[in-house]
């Protein structure tokens, strides 16, 4: 049988500067709805491009004593590379400069004209450069375009006009009939409002400037570019070329779209395929605005967010995350620095990060790197899988509806859930007891699944490191044939296998100063909000230095802290006395392997109560990245360190 198609689109973005992390948003949702649909099982058609004419290219070209085409052909190629940076896996990418699309728009034009719904005339009216709109005086906000506040200019030429009145209540009688086809409700309702106030002709042709496809039989003119560009979802799947083609994928599936460009594509698109007796594209989505640290980005303001400066500090799949987690689809969202570090820190180093090396590395100690056959189920292990098997139906519903963001909170429940079960099934206590080493064998294949599962659930999100966790758990076949069914099932992972090489997924990014260590960030209070100096500027008398006493202590017994993930509880001696102190640790070290150990302690720290236990000193530790080890010392207890 032949597979089901899924045919989702972009805006095609102008080339009018570079693009930023709003642009980047949009592109960056389709993508990871394209992603989930090829592992569905669909025969996805993905599409994103340019939209290369119109009046403000020109005179961007102008500017710079340039052709437009020039112009266009330098910012363009920045589009590809930013999409080849964020691994955006777009089928096809339309330019509507490349003849195979003049030849489209030409023949829609000539057969819309030849049907009659197109016509001349003479335009008399108010003209919005920078959003290619025209608008009437009634429309005007304040005298000024309603979209963007910038003055609008009069033009007055003969044009052709394209019949929007003719098709207005066909277009209304469709939008009521299918709630799908204008999402989310709000945009809907706009819409339909939008129309009930009577649509007027279309002026769909230009004289005043020549950067446009000309009009086939009037070639002074040059096409609308929102007729020209809008039908760019024709082009590449076969319109004029490859019926075959065109049958399947069209009508699209999904025109994902900023919210302020849901008008053209809901009334002018809608009303071009009418003109052309072609079926309506069964849904556009109109999603959310990006801001930055609550602020429109804006030139003038300086605070325009280049994603390829991100890619490059942060990765592709960090700034993917963060766009796809933080941002409720219909929804403006809030971009911020601070908030993208807060997310990698938190949920990929941390959660992911340390759930996939805390995992191998037990494989690796426990099993000499080989995840053995389960058998038998404890009731922690059964609760697990009911977990994992849940997500991944929540997870098919999730993304079906377009809830991205709920899908990938849904998928971090899990992956806490499975950190939880490390903690709660303690498999370096169970690897001391030679009785319970089937039970060692079955939480760890547990934990080797629960990742496997977990990589393909990430994948239309984090593509670049879906198939890393993939291959560090040492599993065989290719990551890019894996297809939603293969998680479906609990047990697919491998036995008896060598596990691949650990590897950092994400490191922490320090935002702290480099000589605080972690056990240090568990101060009661918060750290000081203020910008933290290098340890340059910060420098410290010997006086100063003298008042830390550090000496050697012997850690007696370590546990963990209940109800926490980071904390274990250390008893130490400082050779004249006992002492407690908390230290925030347990993600690196199993309480059992401390026992023993001499370690250097600040043991003149003023106390603090920490989850209601009186921590009285610390302990000290280097820390890399999310490596940590305590600073420990072949040197009797009660050995002064200076
Ligand atoms: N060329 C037209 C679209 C033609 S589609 C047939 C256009 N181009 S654009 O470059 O101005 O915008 C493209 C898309 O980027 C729009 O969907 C717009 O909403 C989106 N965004 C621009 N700034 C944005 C944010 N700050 N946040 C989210 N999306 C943003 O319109």
């Amino acid at each position: 049988m032949d597979k089901k198609t899924f045919y989702i689109t972009t805006p095609i973005y102008y080339p009018s500067a570079k693009l930023h992390i709003g642009h980047a948003y949009c592109t960056t949702i389709a993508d990871a709805i394209a992603r989930f649909k090829r592992l569905a099982g669909y025969d996805v058609f993905f599409l994103t491009g340019s939209d290369e004419h119109g009046q403000k290219i020109q005179r961007k070209a102008e500017e710079e004593g340039i052709q437009p085409i020039e112009y266009v052909d330098r910012i363009v190629a920045g589009f590809q590379n930013l999409w080849r940076r964020l691994n955006i896996s777009n089928d096809d990418f339309i330019r509507t400069t490349e003849p195979r699309h003049q030849r489209v728009v030409q023949e829609i034009f000539k057969r819309i004209y030849e049907k009659g719904d197109i016509y001349k005339g003479e335009y008399k009216g108010l003209y919005c450069t920078p959003c290619e709109s025209y608008w009437l005086e009634r429309q005007l906000v304040d005298g000024k375009c309603p979209d963007c506040g910038r003055p609008v200019e009069e033009v007055a030429e003969e044009a052709y006009f394209f019949k929007l009145s003719k098709y207005a209540d066909r277009l209304l009688q469709h939008i009521q009939d299918h709630p799908e086809f204008i999402q989310p409700v709000s945009r809907r309702n706009e819409m339909i409002n939008f129309i009930k106030q009577g649509l007027e002709d279309l002026c769909i042709s230009r004289t005043s400037f020549n950067w446009g496809i000309p009009v086939p039989m009037d070639p002074k003119h040059v096409i609308y570019v929102w007729f020209d560009a809008l039908t760019n979802y024709l082009t590449p799947i076969g319109f004029l070329d490859d019926p075959e083609k065109f049958a399947r994928f069209w009508p699209a599936d999904l025109h994902l779209v900023g919210k302020e460009i849901v008008r053209f594509h809901t009334i002018i698109w809608p009303i071009i395929l009418m003109a052309l007796d072609l079926p309506l594209p069964k849904k556009v989505y109109g999603h959310g605005w990006l801001i930055v640290d609550g602020d429109k980005m804006s030139k003038s303001k300086g605070n325009v967010v280049d994603p390829i400066a991100l890619i490059d500090e942060f990765g592709p799949d960090a700034i993917r995350y963060f766009l796809l987690r933080e941002i409720n689809l219909g929804q403006d969202g809030n971009f911020s620095r601070d908030a993208l570090i807060g997310r990698i820190n938190a949920d990929l180093a941390n959660d992911l990060g340390n759930l996939l090396h805390r995992t191998l590395n037990m494989i690796g100690k426990f099993q000499q790197g080989v995840v053995r056959a389960p058998s038998g189920q404890s009731p922690l292990d059964a609760a697990l899988i009911t977990d994992a098997m849940a997500t991944v139906e929540k997870f098919t519903a999730g993304m079906e509806n377009m809830e991205l963001s709920p899908t990938i909170k849904l998928i971090w429940a899990f992956i806490g859930r499975a950190n939880k079960y490390i903690d709660e099934t303690a498999p370096w206590a169970l690897a001391k007891d030679p009785d319970q080493r089937q039970a060692l064998a079955n939480v760890l294949y547990n934990l080797a699944e629960s990742l496997r599962i977990i990589s393909v659930l990430i994948a239309p999100f984090m593509p670049a490191t879906a198939p890393k966790i993939w291959k560090q758990l040492g599993l065989p076949t290719d990551f890019s044939a894996v297809q939603l069914q293969d998680i479906e099932t609990w047990g697919g992972m491998p036995v008896n296998l060598p596990i691949g090489t650990p590897e950092q997924l994400f490191p922490r990014i320090e935002i702290e100063a480099p000589h605080e260590v972690p056990t240090a960030a568990l101060k009661p209070d918060k750290l000081p909000a203020e910008p933290v100096k290098t340890a340059e500027e910060k420098e410290i008398t010997i006086e100063d230095f003298g008042k830390i006493h550090l000496r050697v202590v012997k850690i007696l017994s370590a546990e963990c802290v209940p109800k926490t993930e980071k904390l274990l509880k250390l008893t130490v001696d400082l050779g004249n006395e006992h002492r407690e102190i908390v230290s925030g640790i347990a993600q690196h070290y199993d309480p059992a392997d401390l026992v023993g150990k001499n370690v250097v302690m600040v043991i003149n720290l003023k106390p603090a109560k920490i989850r209601g236990i009186l921590s009285h000193g610390m302990v000290l530790a280097a820390s890399q990245a999310d490596d940590l080890k305590l600073v420990s010392i072949n040197m009797p207890v009660g050995s002064q360190v200076k």
